[in-house]
């Protein structure tokens, strides 16, 4: 497998987390969850409005079944291995315009408190909305934003072929392509 490197100092935990789609079909304890969303919830938000929620689901409990019908026929074929489902909800009233980037930053803590606990997490937007209201019976000021599923990250060798192929750590565009010392270079 190749490991990512980058030029400047960064904490290697930005460049370990990804996102696999080989998880063990073991399920989570509700005190991991717990600590998942405990370290998601301290992720800053405009007003200190915390416009998020999360929904989930533990391996073969109760909820289950119905979680499992939430992310699209795609996702269905790999995350359906994984330890827990936990649906990310933003609520529009309780920060307009802003919801949507604040429950970001929060998954974005969830990834990586996850990766220091040895899991590992896969954000999906491939998802039935519907699916997600009638589920979870969501009023109409929160949104289901993303499905993430959890786990203990499983050998590639577990994935159908195709899917295994895609096993490997993704790139990112150069610095100097997101980087700009004040204004943007237009072209001429
Ligand atoms: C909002 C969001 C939606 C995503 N939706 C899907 C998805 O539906 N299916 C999937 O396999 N991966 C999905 N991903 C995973 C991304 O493709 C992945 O994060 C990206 O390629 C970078 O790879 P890395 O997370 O391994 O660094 C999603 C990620 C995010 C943040």
């Amino acid at each position: 497998m190749t490991t990512r490197t980058t030029a400047t100092p960064i904490q290697s935990q930005f460049l370990q987390r990804m996102s696999p789609r080989a998880f063990v079909p073991e399920a989570l304890t509700t005190a991991q969850v717990e600590q998942l969303v405990d370290a998601a919830r301290w992720a800053p938000s405009a007003s200190n409005k915390q416009p998020w929620h999360f929904a989930y689901a533990l391996r073969g409990d109760a909820n289950w079944e119905a979680f499992s019908n939430i992310p699209n026929e795609f996702n269905r074929r790999w995350c359906l291995n994984a330890g827990a489902l936990i649906v990310l909800l933003s609520d529009t009233e309780a920060s307009p315009g802003k919801h949507s980037f604040d429950a970001g930053c929060a998954w974005g803590y969830l990834a990586l408190e996850a990766h220091a606990m040895g899991l590992a997490t896969h954000a999906m937007g491939g998802f039935s909305a519907d699916e997600a209201r009638q589920v979870l019976g969501l009023p109409a000021n929160l949104v289901p934003e993303v499905v993430i599923a959890v786990g203990l990250r499983a050998d590639a060798a577990t994935l159908p072929d195709d899917l295994r192929e895609r096993e490997v750590p993704s790139g990112r565009k150069s610095l100097d392509e997101v980087l700009s010392a004040g204004a943007l270079q237009t072209a001429a």
